[in-house]
């Protein structure tokens, strides 16, 4: 640290410098993100909750209110009436907490959770965290787990099973009316990672799949406004069935304006729920309809193109993901990588994943294609 402070002019071209070096979604060349260029009015609303501190929300009742406007906006998308939640750090803390809950409500001797082997990374992170074992049940060949074999890595030890919305590598959709069922028949919580697509699959035109609070077993669900709500980063979303739930959650707080915690983080922005209270009152329903239409016209557009070059896909996209391979799918990511594309290379699946973002425009689709036609005839 300096000894004297520098001027403000000073420190901030110093900022501008290095921010140049940060990759900026404008460049449509990001297609590894489940992340995209926030609203320009979650920009505005973050900035003017900037101070707002929501661990001690007594001293913040206006972003204490757009938080619970929120969780209910997103209870309402999800087919329920009397959901509760938070706006948190992100998938990762709304899963956690899912786990949490799930884990204290059932007895101490209960240690294990099944998970597809498509779950996402953080629930390594949380089966640490929480000392839970993970029993992982196999998918079928459209990368969806099995619900049978779900069904058959339950044990007297489970604490919960969990279903994915939207895959993070392949954007799958698990069967979750078939976990559901399982879920009610062996009396185990339900929870739903739908982290992607909570915010997607509500705005796909019928038929789609079912995933929410209407079937009767969901008794959580991660859903992230800082996906593909466009809020800013970091909006995470969770939501439990009931507030009974929340009493599995609580810490007492000895000495803050709230006399009680239910986020695994203490001090956390309330800048978070007033960019995505924003957010979702410009667009509104109309205006995410049409932004995941031109996602999954251009996730069609890679798609055929990418097929046209002679590679396969993993599968059918159902969300905005395209995955694909070829004779030597690692060596093409690092061609593409040299050409400037940021795409994910999955060694599970040995393929090239593509996440289209409402970032990613037709001409960055088509900029893409051309370079991989190239590449092919290399
Ligand atoms: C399905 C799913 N769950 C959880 C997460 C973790 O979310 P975060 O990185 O916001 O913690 C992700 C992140 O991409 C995800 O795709």
């Amino acid at each position: 640290m300096h000894r004297k402070g520098l001027s403000s002019k000073h420190v901030f071209e110093e900022l501008k410098k290095i921010h140049v070096l940060d990759n900026h979604y404008d460049s449509g060349r990001i297609l590894c993100s489940m992340c995209t260029k926030p609203h320009p009015l979650a920009e505005k609303a973050y900035r003017l909750f900037f101070e707002s501190n929501l661990g001690d929300s007594g001293l913040f009742p206006g972003s204490a209110q757009l938080e619970r406007e929120v969780v209910d906006q997103l209870a309402t998308l999800l087919q329920s009436k009397g959901a509760v939640g938070f706006i948190v750090s992100g998938g990762t803390e709304a899963n956690l907490l899912a786990l949490l809950a799930a884990r204290n409500m059932a007895k101490n001797s209960h240690t294990e959770v099944v998970l597809p082997e498509s779950a996402h990374f953080s629930f390594t992170k949380i089966c640490n965290l929480l000392n839970l074992k993970p029993v992982y049940a196999r998918l079928d060949g459209a990368f969806k787990v099995n619900p049978s074999e779900v069904e058959g890595c339950i044990s007297k030890n489970t604490v919960a099973i969990v279903g994915t919305a939207g895959t993070a590598e392949l954007g799958a959709v698990d069967p979750i009316d078939e976990l559901s069922k399982i879920a009610l028949k062996h009396n185990i919580f339900l929870h739903v990672d739908a982290a992607f697509g909570g915010l997607v699959i509500p705005f796909l035109p019928e038929p789609k799949p079912i995933f929410d609070f209407s079937l009767e077993g969901v008794k959580s669900i991660t859903v992230d406004p800082h996906k593909m709500g466009m809020s800013a980063i970091p909006a995470g979303g969770i939501l439990f069935k009931d507030a009974k739930i929340l009493d599995n959650i609580k810490t007492e707080t000895p000495y803050l304006t709230d006399k009680e915690q239910y986020t695994f983080i203490g001090t956390r922005t309330g800048a978070a729920a007033a960019s995505a209270w924003a957010v979702f009152k410009a667009l509104g329903m109309e205006g995410y309809r049409k932004i995941v239409a031109e996602c999954i016209e251009n996730t069609k557009m890679f798609a055929e193109g990418i097929k046209r070059a002679g590679f396969d896909l993993l599968v059918e996209p159902t969300l905005n993901i395209v995955a694909f391979k070829g004779h030597d799918t690692h060596g093409l990511a690092e061609k593409l990588w040299e050409r400037g594309w940021f795409i994910s290379y999955v060694p599970r699946y040995d393929c090239v994943r593509i996440v289209v973002m409402p970032h990613v425009k037709r001409r960055h689709v088509a900029a893409f294609l051309k370079d991989l036609v190239e590449i092919e005839k290399l």
